[in-house]
């Protein structure tokens, strides 16, 4: 590889959630993928063929194209000349105030103009304020004309599962450029969809908010039927019996993790902060680990009593943690100093304990994530107070 190459892939971010599974399912299709990422431990385990992360079927692909010497690792843009298409994957934050923090990705844009040319397709994959685009536009022009959007849509874990099923939107002002990312996507995905460039940054947030707020108005019904002593799930279960129009409503749960909240308040600041839905939304959610705490109260001499925190991830199936509201809720218990355990089926540390021994030692059990390993554990009929508002049946 030593020259610009159609089959030369760099992506920028490469070892994380959304850049890794996109390199694997192209080098499925024999693509070179030069990972360039600052995250050199990540980069060296996966070097070493073991996946920084839990992804559904990454690791026989990962193997498969280490074998074939098809993944290159890279911690700076030095060798971005050598790829046709130059993928970028970063994290898009919120700070403190929950206002888009772009000031690294918009470093990270002002670094390529040393290292790219009009050769090149610029691919931005993240999910971005509206308007990012345009700007990146305005950095780049005197070395790149070619930028096109393409948010990731996949729910994480599932990106290889996902891939080749979801259709992939292409947001680009030239159709030349249309045209060859279509070509390059129609590699790992049968169905393509052209939109303008704000039509695609917004698809990507109306989506996130839509399913929070979906959540959210499950959470809200959940805290009615707490209040008033009722069973969320069978008053839902019975709102579907045989009734389409209330198909959509959701579990319950304890919604986070790295992208809902964040592209919710994404679009709030796009709205001049007037997406009051979305904020009602944050509200109800964030609120769910009190409400937690509320049912916990109810059981006599809980302060004496051992519980289990089982599952800390931020939902069911996933060994991520960012941002779970699982690990927000530990922080309230340890706050009041009760005796808290905890186990994940995928997340380890060295407070984590194996589920058996949390279930043995705990007298109250708290579902903090709805691993599928859960259901079969017959935690109740081991004589066990659970609280568990997912909706999962646990006998
Ligand atoms: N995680 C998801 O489920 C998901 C789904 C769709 C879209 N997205 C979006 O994709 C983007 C990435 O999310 P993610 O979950 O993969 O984040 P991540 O933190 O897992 O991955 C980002 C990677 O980029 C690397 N990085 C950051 N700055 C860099 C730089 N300047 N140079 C090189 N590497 C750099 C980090 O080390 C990290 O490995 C975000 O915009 C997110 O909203 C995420």
């Amino acid at each position: 590889m030593n020259f610009l190459s159609k089959k030369n892939i760099s992506i920028i971010g490469g070892a994380g959630h959304i850049g890794l599974p996109l390199a694997l399912a192209f080098t499925e299709k024999k693509f070179n993928v030069h990972l360039i990422d600052k995250n050199k431990k990540n980069l060296n385990l996966i070097k070493s063929n073991k996946m920084p992360f839990l992804e559904f079927g990454a690791e026989k692909s990962l193997s498969k194209a280490l074998k074939k010497k098809l993944l290159c690792f890279e911690t700076n843009l030095e060798k971005l000349y050598l790829s046709k298409y130059v993928i970028i994957c970063i994290g898009t934050p919120i700070n403190s105030k929950l206002k888009p923090n772009l000031k690294d990705f918009f470093k990270l844009i002002k670094k390529l103009k040393k290292y790219i040319n009009q050769n090149q397709l610029i691919i931005v994959r993240s999910s971005i304020y509206p308007g990012t685009i345009e700007k990146i536009k305005k950095i780049l022009k005197n070395k790149n004309n070619n930028i096109v959007y393409c948010p990731e849509r996949i729910v994480q874990s599932k990106s290889l599962i996902e891939l080749p099923k979801l259709p992939q939107i292409i947001a680009t002002d030239k159709i030349k450029i249309f045209q060859e990312t279509k070509t390059l996507f129609q590699k790992i995905t049968a169905k393509i969809i052209k939109t303008s460039i704000l039509e695609a940054e917004l698809i990507k947030l109306y989506s996130n908010a839509n399913r929070y707020i979906n959540f959210a108005i499950a959470n809200q019904l959940f805290a009615i039927c707490h209040l008033h002593k009722l069973n969320f799930d069978r008053v839902r279960s019975i709102m579907q019996d045989g009734y389409a129009r209330n198909l959509n409503l959701a579990k319950a749960g304890l919604t986070s993790g790295p992208c809902l909240l964040k592209d919710t308040m994404q679009l709030k600041s796009f709205f001049n902060n007037s997406f009051e839905l979305g904020t009602a939304a944050m509200k109800v959610n964030e609120k769910i680990p009190d409400l937690i705490i509320e049912k916990l109260k109810k059981f006599s001499n809980f302060r004496k009593k051992t519980i289990g925190l089982l599952g800390l991830a931020f939902k069911g199936e996933t060994d991520d943690i960012r941002d779970s509201l699982s690990i927000k809720l530990l922080k309230k218990l340890k706050r009041l100093k009760l005796n808290v355990l905890v186990s994940d089926e995928y997340y380890k540390n060295n407070d984590t304990i194996s589920v058996e021994k949390l279930i043995l030692k705990s007298k109250i059990i708290i579902i903090g994530a709805p691993h599928k390993k859960y259901l079969k554990l017959k935690i109740l009929k081991k004589n066990k107070n659970v609280i568990n508002i997912w909706g999962t049946e646990y006998n």
